[in-house]
């Protein structure tokens, strides 16, 4: 220690220029890397414009580099607001302090990124006052804006990209590389973290969630836009799933006021604001509350399916009531009036989250007979052109995961006039696993209808278990159908987080539910192989992870694929920044050519 320390010591001689002088640019603190080559370091001499506050600092930005890679924007923290309010918007001003980077220490939280920032700013010294700092105005070449498809280089680690399972195989901030900002999301907004930045024309992704954040893309080069103006989960043009890297979070405005309320398609003049890791995302965090030029409709078209009286045609739905529905819950009425004017009612309906009779309480009730008819009653009155029947199997008490009391289940409406249950085998208790037979009339039926596939099965440990139905039609038709309801995402973490590829919280779970639904599906296929088969719900899955899906592989069929709706289009879900799908109808070869007939 002593030799080492005398050795640099006499360096520091020899160069004879005292270290605490040396004047260091924001660019040099950035660096071209995701962590700060300067990382621990006391610096001093930094100088800055100071762009904005916030109620935890200010941020100050220099002069850009040659080399884009560095960013010239830099976030300094200070809790003192003797120290905040040393410097207005539009002081020059030089300073020392720690380079650091942060993230919240809450162990929730350990998935966020690393945000470089200066702490225990000291020798704040004010060298001019009233200057003005242009923001940097993104948008397409020449100028800067995000890439459309991939986060991160660490991502590219298996075919489904950033939904690739395994996940959390590396860390961005372990690797610190240097960053790529023509290349990935992650190291284009790196890039620009704490520059004051304006997004052209932002159109609103989604709609804004408790804090009044939402997503934008601005007007520069996007890929997967929809009719409503959101941006769809869909595979890129590299064969990967494309993250859309092109949107950004905007923040809670700087100087107090409220966002507006949002919805998808929204538009908005310029935002201009500092760009900041936090909460697992980069923001741009506007200086004021955005101003709104256009407002589309925020209401869906209804369904152009009608309902038929042809025996042979029968129109299904697939509906997660979300919320967990009871018999007295408030959205009962909206739920039916979707069910009878936006999806037309259709004959045979795949619910997903029916609750128990008593909804909530946790008093061992496990029947939702009420809760059904009270829904198929609310949708008459709704103007539903029929009156539903329903079935359902009922649970064991609090072993299905959601809301403690509530035992929400699958369970099918159904028109009798067109469909009704096929009759024989009894309708099956929570225990009893559901298997495919040949009945003593030599047709395709099933040991309980409807009954629980594999429920024992510890995929299913705190699941929803899914139910398998045979029906059969007034022209003497057969057809079987599952309805499933697989774990949640529920804790998923920040797509554009720290571990790469992103947690997918749960997946191997839904991997290994969607392999018993195959094998399932085997079984009954192998006894009648022209059998059709509606296998339809919630998996909790995007399509896009192909990994968890791969055991329909040449089994069953997306509809979606089927009917050729367009990519774009394919999304019953808005999260974050993505217009995406986690409900899907995957039916057998027969029901495919069924088609036109
Ligand atoms: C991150 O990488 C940069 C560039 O290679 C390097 O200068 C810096 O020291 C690294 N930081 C840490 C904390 O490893
Ligand atoms: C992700 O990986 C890290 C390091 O290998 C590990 O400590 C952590 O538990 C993993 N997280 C999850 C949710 O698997
Ligand atoms: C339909 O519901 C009615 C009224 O609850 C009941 O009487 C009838 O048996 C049901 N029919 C079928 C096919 O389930
Ligand atoms: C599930 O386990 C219970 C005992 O815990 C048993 O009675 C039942 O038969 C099992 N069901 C199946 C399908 O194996
Ligand atoms: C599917 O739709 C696209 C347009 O969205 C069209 O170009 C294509 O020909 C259609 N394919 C089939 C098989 O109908």
């Amino acid at each position: 220690m002593q030799i080492s320390f005398s050795s640099m010591w006499s360096l520091l001689c020899l160069v004879s220029i005292p270290p605490l002088a040396i004047a260091v640019k924001i660019t040099d603190i950035q660096g071209p890397a995701f962590l700060s080559p300067l990382l621990g370091q006391t610096v001093h001499d930094v100088t800055g414009t100071v762009t904005a506050k916030s109620s935890t600092g200010f941020y100050i930005q220099g002069e850009p580099s040659s080399d884009i890679r560095e960013s010239y924007g830099l976030f300094v923290f200070s809790d003192s607001s003797s120290v905040r309010n040393s410097v207005s918007t539009g002081d020059s001003i030089s300073l020392s302090g720690v380079v650091s980077e942060f993230r919240p220490s809450s162990s929730d939280d350990q998935t966020f990124l690393l945000g470089t920032e200066l702490e225990s700013p000291t020798n704040i010294k004010i060298l001019s006052t009233g200057n003005t700092v242009a923001p940097l105005l993104l948008g397409p070449s020449p100028r800067r804006s995000p890439p459309t498809q991939q986060f991160s280089a660490l991502d590219l680690v298996g075919p489904d990209g950033w939904l690739s399972v395994p996940n959390n195989q590396s860390r961005v901030d372990t690797v610190n590389a240097t960053v790529q900002p023509d290349e990935f999301g992650l190291d284009f907004w790196s890039s620009l973290e704490g520059v004051l930045v304006t997004v052209p024309s932002p159109t609103a992704t989604d709609f804004e969630n408790s804090f009044g954040e939402f997503w934008v893309y601005g007007d520069w080069p996007i890929t997967g836009q929809n009719s409503r103006g959101g941006i769809t989960l869909t595979f890129g043009p590299d064969g990967f799933p494309d993250g859309n890297p092109e949107t950004v979070i905007i923040g809670s405005p700087l100087d107090g006021t409220d966002n507006p309320s949002i919805s998808v398609g929204k538009k908005f003049k310029d935002i201009t604001g500092v760009v900041q890791q936090q909460f697992g995302f980069f923001y741009v965090i506007p200086l004021t509350a955005p101003s709104v030029t256009s407002s589309p409709s925020t209401t869906a078209p209804p369904t152009t399916l009608t309902h038929s009286t042809d025996a042979c045609v029968i129109t299904i739905g697939d509906y997660n009531v979300r919320e967990a529905l009871a018999a007295f819950h408030f959205s009962i009425p909206q739920v039916a009036d979707q069910i009878a004017n936006f999806l037309k009612t259709p004959d045979l309906i795949f619910l997903q989250e029916i609750q128990d009779n008593s909804g909530p309480t946790d008093d061992g009730v496990v029947a939702a007979d009420v809760t059904l008819q009270t829904l198929a009653n609310a949708i008459t009155a709704a103007g539903g052109s029929f009156a539903y029947n329903f079935t359902e199997v009922i649970s064991v008490n609090d072993q299905d995961g959601g809301e403690i009391g509530g035992n929400i289940r699958p369970a099918y409406l159904f028109n009798k006039d067109k469909v009704t249950l096929v009759e024989g085998p009894p309708v099956g208790g929570p225990l009893d696993g559901n298997q495919p037979v040949i009945g003593a009339d030599g047709k395709l039926t099933l040991t309980f209808n409807p009954g629980r596939i594999d429920p024992n099965n510890t995929v299913w440990d705190n699941a929803r278990k899914p139910i398998a139905a045979a029906w059969q039609t007034t022209d003497g038709n057969r057809f079987f159908t599952i309805n499933l309801h697989d774990t949640a995402k529920s804790g998923g973490e920040p797509s554009q987080g720290d571990p790469r590829p992103p947690i997918n919280t749960d997946v191997t779970k839904r991997a290994g539910q969607v392999q018993v639904i195959a094998t399932f599906a085997q079984a009954l296929l192998a006894l009648d192989p022209g059998a059709s088969l509606i296998v339809a719900g919630d998996y909790n899955e995007f399509v896009q992870t192909r990994s968890v899906f791969a055991p329909f592989n040449n089994i069953l069929f997306e509809v979606d694929e089927i009917a050729n709706i367009s990519i774009v289009e394919r999304y019953t879900y808005v999260f974050d920044n993505e217009n995406e799908q986690l409900d899907h109808i995957f039916v057998s070869k027969a029901v495919i050519e069924r088609q036109g007939k």
